[in-house]
């Protein structure tokens, strides 16, 4: 408040005397106040109980206690009077005869300011009461200016705690545009102004448009901090300025500015028909760090009239101190960010990688997370039904999800590539098939070879050559069953098996040292074996000790990983006869478990990764798509109350990636309704869980990532109301 409202405030009181006196003596006393000159609003009152409820009522400057009146108890009065005011706030003036010393000295002790001797002398009054009034109104204007300064400091005060408040929800606030919009709100309510914008300096050192109050759309366009010709400094605008030179800048009024160049403000108005005054631009700077964007704040208006004012400069200091926690916030998030960004590039690499292992897995690393997102976000858009209640609820919620979903089969990266890409029964790191087929060679020559000394012994040329291509046709039909009893397509049966042993147990001359130019390691699985003297006949298909690798204790998973698989004893059995008689597929089952143990590979890697909180889960969302609802899966058995539907999430994904895919050799991608049918059938024996199996189809995911996945060859039509329904039918 300025010095002249304060004075116009304390004359506007006028002073005012209230005299307690019998109504006689009260007159008697008006009237020698009134000759004495001083202008005063007099009321008179004759009982002292009606004092306290007056003074109460409307203020007085003074009052005046006739102590010879009969009526009145002077000291009490005075004590009563002091029991609401003090004596600086409201003097209180005794009248008393010249003898009555006892009276007027003890209403001096209750509290009375003065006394005045009767009969009352005009000046002597005067001077007194002009003391006595004086002494009030140096009380009431300091008391003016005390309330004005409590006013000042309750506000500041509220405005400090709005700061503080402002600063530490920024500190938690992990939403960038969340953060902007509230950066610029809580200026904007700090400053008490119609609106602000929020620019943000760029890479290309330019100043753009990050936020504003206003709800219409941001411009594009970008101003540059440099001259782009000159390389000069753009200090033409107030905005690009306060970013330059890291200083806050105040316009009164745009439309008298001289500094700077106002004319984008200007063309704003009128444009839209507003009218901008006042203009404050605060740079954002982490304290003593660089500006990474400015804040311009428009017509603030006075608190108390409403009426828009200059920004004033006490505040401006307030929210110089919100730009800097700004940045710092808009800092710390932004390094957050880039952390997120390296640590989901890094999965995102080893994914790809994992993937380029093997042309047999194709995409899979990479296709199953973006199944796995879709059918999460069809989850989170329901709003009744079974799913109604999962979200994931915030950004982190989505990213940790998206981690586990990258990471789902980290574990392959041990998984030997000839197990992962084994196309036939004898692949090791090569087709040993060839192996077979030089031996069904040397069959063929040593049966010609025997043909021909038949012949040279004289036995009958046409009996010898009948024998040969005997012997010639046995071996290649023999030769053709091994062939195709190696690819694994059709089922071996007990006959199959039992032809296979058979035909093992030809033999064939060997005359070489079958140990010259191993490894040591296979030197050594052989060191037990007894020499036997060259030439030696061996089986046409071998089961030797050596072909088979055993499990070493440290292959197996320790307890407290919780793994409920069944463990084959050795690691591998590379025995032909062993592999040939694989029933199903190419896989032996020491092999089918090297496969699956990618899993538990994936728990050993994760598990021991001390991720932050807010990626806790991504063990579980990673290494749970093996499990089954019927507790059957692996590699923990987990029930169907361990499997959180994200965990169901992914083994969706996992599976009908797999089915579709058109990049594995050994099988031809499934066609879309056979996919669907396979994990119908899923579904039924509670593999896989049926209410995100029906979403997976009613909200169309399937047939969304097929149309961006799947060849079209593919996609036929599917009726998926076959597939819907309780999984009970
Ligand atoms: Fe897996
Ligand atoms: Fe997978």
């Amino acid at each position: 408040m300025s010095s002249d409202a304060l004075t116009n405030q304390f004359i506007a009181k006028q002073n005012t005397l209230l005299i307690c006196a019998e109504a006689s003596n009260g007159l008697l006393m008006q009237q020698t106040l009134v000759a004495s000159g001083l202008h005063l609003n007099i009321a008179l009152l004759d009982e002292s109980d009606q004092v306290i409820p007056a003074l109460l009522q409307a203020r007085h400057d003074l009052v005046l206690i006739d102590a010879d009146s009969k009526a009145i108890d002077c000291e009490r009065l005075v004590r009563a009077i002091r029991a609401h005011f003090s004596a600086i706030e409201l003097p209180v003036l005794i009248s008393h005869d010249p003898s009555a010393l006892d009276k007027r000295n003890a209403a001096l002790a209750a509290g009375a300011n003065d006394g005045l001797s009767k009969p009352i002398d005009r000046d002597e009054a005067a001077l007194k009461i002009n003391q006595c009034l004086t002494l009030g109104r140096f009380y009431h204007s300091n008391k003016v200016i005390q309330d004005i300064l409590e006013e000042e400091i309750k506000t500041r005060t509220a405005k400090l705690d709005m700061l503080i408040e402002s600063c530490l929800m920024m500190s938690m606030e992990k939403s960038r545009s969340k953060l902007l919009k509230h950066i610029l709100v809580e200026g904007q309510r700090l400053l008490n102004c119609d609106g602000g914008t929020m620019y943000l300096v760029t890479e290309q050192n330019t100043l753009s448009f990050a936020e504003r109050t206003r709800d219409d759309h941001l411009p594009f366009e970008e101003i540059a901090l440099y001259d782009p010709a000159t390389g000069q400094a753009n200090d033409v605008y107030a905005s690009t300025y306060a970013a330059l030179h890291n200083e806050t800048v105040i316009i009164d009024d745009v439309y008298r500015e001289t500094r700077f160049d106002c004319s984008g403000t200007r063309d704003f108005d009128a444009r839209s028909g507003y009218h901008t005054v006042s203009l404050l631009t605060v740079p954002m700077a982490p304290r003593g760090g660089k500006v990474i964007g400015i804040l311009q704040f428009f017509n603030t208006q006075s608190p108390a009239t409403g009426k828009i004012i200059s920004f004033p400069p006490d505040i401006i200091d307030l929210v110089g101190a919100l730009a800097a926690q700004a940045a710092v916030a808009l800092d710390n998030l932004q390094l957050v960010q880039i952390q997120k960004d390296t640590t989901e590039n890094i999965i995102r690499i080893m994914a790809e990688a994992l993937d380029s292992k093997s042309p047999h897995t194709g995409h899979h690393c990479v296709r199953v997370p973006e199944l796995a997102f879709m059918l999460a976000e069809a989850a989170c858009n329901e709003s009744s039904g079974p799913l109604a209640a999962f979200n994931f609820a915030s950004e982190d919620e989505w990213f940790e999800f998206r981690v586990g979903a990258w990471l789902h089969d980290c574990g392959k990266v041990t998984t030997p590539e000839y197990v992962i890409e084994k196309a036939t029964k004898l692949d090791t790191i090569y087709n040993r098939i060839h192996e077979i087929r030089m031996r069904f060679e040397v069959l063929l020559r040593d049966a010609e070879i025997a043909s021909l000394r038949a012949r040279l012994q004289g036995e009958d040329e046409k009996a010898a050559s009948a024998r040969l291509e005997q012997r010639k046709a046995e071996l290649a039909d023999d030769f053709a069953f091994i062939a195709s009893c190696n690819l694994g397509k059709e089922t071996m049966d007990v006959t199959d098996i039992a032809r296979l042993q058979t035909l093992a147990r030809q033999t064939w001359r060997r005359h070489f040292d079958d140990r010259l130019g191993l490894s040591r390691d296979d030197l050594l699985r052989r060191q037990d074996e007894a020499e036997t003297p060259l030439p030696v006949d061996e089986f046409l298909l071998r089961d030797k000790p050596y072909q088979i690798i055993p499990r070493k204790k440290q292959q197996k998973p320790t307890a407290e990983l919780g793994i409920k698989m069944d463990i084959p004893e050795n690691q591998y059995n590379f025995g032909e006869i062993y592999n040939l008689s694989v029933q199903r597929g190419t896989l032996t089952h020491e092999e089918r478990y090297k496969i699956n143990e990618h899993i538990i590979e994936t728990i050993k890697m994760l598990e021991q990764m001390p991720f932050p909180d807010s990626l806790k889960r991504v063990p579980e969302y990673a290494t749970t798509h093996h499990e089954t609802l019927d507790g059957k899966g692996y590699p923990r058995k987990l029930c169907a109350s361990a499997l959180s539907v994200p965990a169901r999430i992914m083994a969706i994904a996992d599976i009908f990636e797999a089915l579709t895919s058109s990049d594995r050799p050994y099988k031809r991608p499934y066609k879309l309704s056979e996919s669907l049918k396979i994990l119908h059938d899923m579904k039924l024996r509670r593999h896989i869980d049926p209410d995100l199996f029906d979403l997976f189809l009613t909200s169309g995911t399937y047939r969304k990532f097929a149309e961006l996945f799947l060849e079209p060859e593919q996609i036929d039509d599917v009726d998926i109301r076959q597939f819907l329904g309780s999984a009970s039918h």
